[in-house]
């Protein structure tokens, strides 16, 4: 077989296993499992398949879940989706950006109507009283988190400091098989988000799964 021909088959193959593997997420796994967030976006279905996948994990877990960066609440209603009878969701962000003085990942500032923000969030939750919205920079707020063990964390501040000291103070909470996931891991501009989850995965002796989406998982042993 000419070269040329080789190189043909091979990008065939690829593009058909790509296509396959994104039919698959968006018609099997995202669209059929409760997951209403998905029309409000096209971002990258595969980061909404990784965060269910963590819903799946721990639902046989006890505790808490807890979201730090929400913004609209895409990735809050997949959790939503995914939580028991007795389990609640804690959603905790500023609804008014970065804190001042923080050293936020380039380019990831969002600019937004912060209230109207806010609003369309308490709407989205007001009638499930399993989710509970704490607004405010995390310093100030991380100790309305009840002090119950945690199942599921996921960082997505845009900023390593307030994400460590939210990944510091429910670490020791969470329990064996927990998932803390990291929304921006692999992502250029945020390596002072990685250098901290590298640190604490280092620390406690375990390695993160590094993922093609950004995102890391690891999970508590
Ligand atoms: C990337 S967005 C979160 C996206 C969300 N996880 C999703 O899946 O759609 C980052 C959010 O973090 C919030 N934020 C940034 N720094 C914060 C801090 N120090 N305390 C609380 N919230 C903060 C911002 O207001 C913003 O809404």
């Amino acid at each position: 077989m000419s070269l040329a021909l080789k190189s043909f088959h091979l990008f065939h193959s690829i593009m058909a296993a790509w296509q396959n593997c994104d039919v698959y997420c968006r018609d099997s796994l995202i669209t059929s499992h409760f997951c209403p967030g998905r029309s409000e976006s096209l971002r990258n279905p595969w980061i909404d398949h990784v965060v269910l996948w963590c819903c799946k994990h721990v639902s046989a877990l006890d505790g808490i879940y807890v979201e730090a960066g929400v913004f609209t609440g895409q990735t809050a209603r997949i959790i939503q989706g995914e939580l028991g009878d007795a389990s609640q969701l804690w959603l905790l962000d500023s609804w008014n950006g970065p804190d001042i003085g923080q050293n936020h990942a380039a380019g990831a500032t969002i600019t937004a109507d912060w209230n109207a923000v806010f609003d369309s969030v308490t709407a989205k939750f007001s009638c499930d009283e399993r989710v509970k919205l704490v607004r405010g920079y995390v310093h100030a707020t991380i100790e309305s988190v009840p002090n119950q063990p945690v199942r599921f964390l996921h960082l997505d501040l845009n900023s390593a400091e307030p994400e460590r000291l939210v990944l510091d103070t429910l670490w020791p909470r969470m329990v064996r098989g927990g998932v803390v996931l990291h929304d921006d891991y692999g992502h250029r501009g945020f390596e002072a988000q990685r250098k901290m989850i590298d640190a604490h995965c280092t620390l406690n002796n375990i390695m993160p799964l590094v993922m093609p989406t950004g995102q890391a998982l690891f999970i508590k042993p």
